[in-house]
């Protein structure tokens, strides 16, 4: 079984509760603080009571419930930031590097390792996308360019949707069957 320096499994769990935290805001930001539907609701709920307002004031006001909630999504964001550079300094540790020593490892290990090559590279471009779009006035970028980025930004969040349920579902399993105590040693490393 891996062994997990206890700053790799600290980064783990930060990491994994970073990542959920972004997910968590684009779920809100779909759900019960959509701005359209939000908008949608306040103008009818305020016609009942006989006041009329226009779609633009009604997105306004709608877009101030929003908007503090999303700001957790930037907070997230630059943690996340920071969690990735963690990362590559820990790919210069024993914990960090002994999930790609392809020789070792055999084809399931080896695809399971495949798949972090993959959401490494998604998390590393979800950070510099994300920053690039944040800042992209201080970078002195065009809007066009700003909002390609963004629906770059927006594909490569399917990638990381996948993976999680899918990394969770993955090592429930492998520590009921033949991986015992696989999620425990990420936790206690031992
Ligand atoms: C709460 C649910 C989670 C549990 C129980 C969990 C558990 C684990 C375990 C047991 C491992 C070691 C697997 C192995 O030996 O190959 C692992 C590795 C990993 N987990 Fe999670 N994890 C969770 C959430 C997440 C989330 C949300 C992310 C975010 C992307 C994540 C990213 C990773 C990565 C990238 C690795 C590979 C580490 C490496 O070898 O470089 N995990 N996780
Ligand atoms: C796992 C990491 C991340 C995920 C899954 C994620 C997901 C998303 C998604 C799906 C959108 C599009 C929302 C929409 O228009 O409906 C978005 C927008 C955005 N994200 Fe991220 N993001 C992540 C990391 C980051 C990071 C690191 C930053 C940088 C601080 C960032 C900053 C932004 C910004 C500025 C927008 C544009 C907001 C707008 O124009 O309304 N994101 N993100």
């Amino acid at each position: 079984m891996k062994k997990w320096s206890g700053s790799f499994r600290i980064w783990h769990w930060v990491n994994a509760v970073v990542v959920m935290g972004l997910l968590g805001t684009i779920f809100l930001r779909e759900t019960f603080l959509n701005v359209r539907e939000n908008a949608q609701t306040i103008a009818d709920q305020l016609i009942k009571i006989g006041v009329t307002i226009s779609n633009e004031q009604a997105k306004i006001v709608a877009k101030s419930l929003f908007a503090p909630m999303w700001d957790w999504h930037i907070y997230l964001g630059y943690a996340l930031a920071f969690l990735v550079v963690y990362r590559i300094a820990l790919f210069f540790t024993q914990s960090g590097k002994q999930s790609f020593q392809f020789k070792e490892l055999d084809l399931h290990h080896k695809l399971v390792s495949v798949g972090y090559v993959v959401i490494y590279v998604a998390l590393f471009f979800m950070a510099l996308s994300g920053l690039i779009i944040h800042f992209y006035q201080e970078l002195v970028l065009l809007k066009e360019t700003a909002h390609d980025i963004k629906e770059l930004h927006e594909a490569v969040y399917n990638i990381i949707l996948i993976f999680v349920p899918l990394h969770v579902a993955g090592v429930v399993v492998a520590d009921i069957r033949d991986e015992k105590g696989i999620i425990s040693n990420m936790i206690n490393g031992n």
